[in-house]
């Protein structure tokens, strides 16, 4: 099959052997492929696959069951599929345990579809499982143009969460189309004033950070009482000072999770949350896939390079 590989920090078009299902697995044939920041870091070889996964990128699809593993009785050959990957999505064909596919919601396409895995599995198990988002609550997204940002903006807003995200300006009317009640200007604007004013003083009850270290002391400053920070990317560095008095004074909590480390069971259980309280809204219309672009699996270094750029707003989806 045709696949793309890593070799010497560049992405290689190659011709590959064919994954083999293994027991309660299911093979399957990609339709399309989503491309996530954490691919960009497995090229740069600064994310090594864990032990047992692919090492091929990709760590979402969606496509069509061409062939069912040992022991796999309740999918078939034919069934169209989303999937949540610990990598090899970069592929004409892949290999899944059962339990991290996803019908393809009611309305899309399974192109559309492969939009959905990663980005509604990471913003429901860290904003919903883990930070308990209530309705009538603040969540403010940092990031509000990345993948994981759109997502989150759509399933605070379906949730009844007054939504801040932070972005550059030109994503601005996209992002308060998608929901966003203030998007701020980290270029130009202290997310932490902005979010307080807008707020009455009250800050964000929940903080989803890509940015990391540069903002670890700014989030804690635009905590509500017992509010919960999670940290799920770096992009702002990994190494930060701590006020614990401070955090302390907010009764505030700072953790920080990755998705694709987790046990086979721990994403199992994602999975079926992601079913049960995100498919739903999905086929209501209330959550949707934001598409910037598709590009042929072939041309993924080209999908790096406008990944890498920021210019994006949404996913990026490759086609085999
Ligand atoms: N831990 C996990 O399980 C997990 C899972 C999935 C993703 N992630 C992380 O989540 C992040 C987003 O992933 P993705 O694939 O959705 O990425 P993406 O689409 O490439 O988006 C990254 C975005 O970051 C924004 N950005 C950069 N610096 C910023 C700052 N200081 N403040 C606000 N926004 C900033 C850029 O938007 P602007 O143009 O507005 O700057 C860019 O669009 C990545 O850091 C990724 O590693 C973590």
């Amino acid at each position: 099959m045709q696949a793309i590989t890593i070799e010497d920090r560049q992405l290689v078009p190659r011709e590959v052997a064919d994954p083999v299902p293994g027991e309660g697995e299911v093979l399957v044939d990609v339709t399309a492929a989503g491309v996530n920041r954490a691919d960009v870091s497995q090229r740069q070889g600064h994310y090594p696959p864990p032990p047992g996964a692919s090492e091929l990128p990709g760590l979402e699809c969606a496509g069509v069951i061409g062939a069912v593993g040992p022991g796999v009785t309740e999918h078939h050959v034919g069934e169209r599929v989303a999937a949540l990957l610990s990598g090899g999505g970069y592929a004409e064909r892949v290999a899944v345990p059962v339990g991290q596919l996803l019908p393809v919601p009611a309305g899309l396409s399974v192109q559309e579809s492969a939009a959905l895995p990663e980005v509604a599995c990471t913003v429901w198990s860290n904003v919903v499982d883990r930070d308990r988002l209530r309705k009538g609550q603040t969540l403010l997204v940092h990031g509000g143009g990345s993948g994981i940002g759109t997502f989150a903006i759509q399933l605070g807003k379906a949730l009844g969460a007054t939504v801040v995200a932070t972005a550059r300006a030109g994503k601005h009317d996209r992002l308060r189309a998608l929901g966003a009640d203030l998007v701020i200007d980290y270029t130009e604007t202290d997310f932490v004033t902005a979010t307080k004013d807008f707020t009455g003083g009250a800050g964000a009850n929940v903080v989803l950070d890509i940015v990391g270290a540069k903002y670890l002391a700014r989030n804690i400053d635009v905590l509500a009482p017992n509010g919960r920070i999670t940290v799920i990317g770096f992009q702002g560095g990994r190494t930060a000072e701590l006020d614990l008095v401070a955090l302390m004074a907010k009764r505030g909590s700072v953790s920080s999770t990755s998705l694709r480390a987790r046990p086979p069971a721990d994403k199992a259980r994602i999975v079926s949350g992601v079913r049960r309280d995100v498919w739903p809204l999905v086929e209501a219309g209330a959550v949707k896939p934001v598409i910037h672009t598709t590009m042929p699996l072939a041309a993924a270094a080209d999908a790096h390079r406008l990944m890498e750029s920021s210019d994006h707003l949404g996913k990026i989806l490759l086609l085999p």
